[in-house]
């Protein structure tokens, strides 16, 4: 329990300006917020991903997905385990969600070069490949039955 409250301090400290613990935003405003992300925030709508889903891409995607996502994420993208993955503002959404899934890939790609402001998803540029970034993407379009993964190892102490 300790150190989840200490990871979470961590986590909150590099970045997450959105760490608070407020009411759930409301549905028309958080409709609202999707459409203007959707249509016009996220760029690179028409960028296809060059990498064909072949059973290698997709476990190169999952390694690198497990190396910088899970602790928001979960494993299995859909936040399996997170402890604040509802208690931040915005919360965390289920990669696997149709409000996600509804991105193109390239926008996809854009988000994971970004990142999202001012919220907590933090932007990936330089720290991983364009090929990584690709390979997650095939990942995020073909994530494991939620739970199948079991729970990131730094929530399970
Ligand atoms: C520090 C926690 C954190 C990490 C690490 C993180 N994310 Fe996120 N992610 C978030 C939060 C918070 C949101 C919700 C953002 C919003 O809705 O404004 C989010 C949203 C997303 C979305 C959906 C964006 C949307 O508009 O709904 C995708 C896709 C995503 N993350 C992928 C990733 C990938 C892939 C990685 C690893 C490269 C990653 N995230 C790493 C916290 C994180």
């Amino acid at each position: 329990m300790r150190r989840r409250s200490v990871l979470f301090a961590v986590v909150c400290a590099t970045g997450l300006s959105g760490c608070k613990a407020t009411q759930p935003p409301g549905k028309l405003e958080t409709e609202t917020v999707n459409y203007a992300k959707h249509h016009f925030f996220i760029g690179n709508r028409s960028e296809k991903n060059p990498l064909p889903y072949t059973p290698q891409n997709w476990q190169d995607g999952k390694e690198a997905f497990s190396h910088y996502c899970i602790a928001c994420h979960g494993m299995d993208g859909q936040n399996t385990g997170v402890p604040f993955a509802d208690h931040i503002s915005p919360p965390i959404p289920s990669l696997a969600s149709a409000e996600v899934q509804s991105y193109t890939d390239g926008q996809l790609k854009w988000i994971l070069d970004y990142g999202i402001r001012p919220s907590g998803m933090p932007g990936s540029s330089g720290t991983l490949s364009d090929d990584e970034l690709w390979s997650i993407v095939l990942y995020i379009r073909h994530l494991p039955p939620a739970g199948s993964q079991g729970v990131p190892e730094m929530y399970t102490h």
